[in-house]
């Protein structure tokens, strides 16, 4: 676990921050995905993401949480209503940590703080979809008490990869 003397905070994105959360995310999405969405999706997915729609999405007032360590952002994660027809009604649509920070319990800190922003919604129930071959994320959604429920097809250009759905009740 983070010692309680790490400087780690979460906090919610500011406008300032959509120009630090492009990097962020193409380290995290080319560490995970790399080998798993195929290059020309995955860069194109990174393309899109730059700080235009950091800053749109913050500006939204559903932007996402970022986790900062010594002030630096280390990770982010989006969450809300769940998408789609479901008995969970919460559901992290993202979570995010940079390569070099797995590992040492920014994810966990990051997660329980999805949770309780979800909670604070009134939103019961969770649920969080992690790609099949995304062994590192269905292991940590396992541990956190998360059970699959149902597998779905992705389209990613011209093929399709599965999703499974990890709920909590
Ligand atoms: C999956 C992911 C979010 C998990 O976050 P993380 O920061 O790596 O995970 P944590 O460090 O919080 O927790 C992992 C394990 O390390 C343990 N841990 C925590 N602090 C630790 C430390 N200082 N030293 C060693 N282990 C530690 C945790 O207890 C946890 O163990 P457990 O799951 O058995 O309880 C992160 O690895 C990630 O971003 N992966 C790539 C992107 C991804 O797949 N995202 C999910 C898409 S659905």
């Amino acid at each position: 676990m983070l010692g309680w003397q790490t400087d780690v905070r979460v906090r919610l994105a500011r406008l300032a921050d959509a120009a630090l959360l492009p990097a962020v995310f193409a380290e995290s999405w080319r560490g995970a995905y790399s080998g798993i969405i195929p290059d020309l999706q995955l860069e194109g997915i990174i393309r899109r993401r730059n700080r235009a729609w950091w800053s749109e999405s913050i500006r939204s007032g559903e932007g996402p949480l970022v986790i900062t360590h010594e002030r630096r952002i280390v990770g982010y994660a989006t969450c809300g209503v769940a998408r789609g027809r479901s008995r969970h009604q919460g559901e992290i649509y993202e979570l995010y940590i940079a390569p070099t920070y797995q590992g040492l319990g920014f994810g966990e800190h990051l997660f329980e703080a999805c949770r309780a922003r979800l909670d604070a919604r009134g939103l019961r129930g969770l649920v969080v979809w992690a790609l099949a071959d995304n062994e590192a994320a269905q292991d940590f959604y396992w541990r956190r008490g998360g059970r699959p429920f149902k597998e779905l097809k992705e389209p990613f250009g011209a093929s399709y990869l599965a999703k499974v759905g990890y709920g909590w009740a």
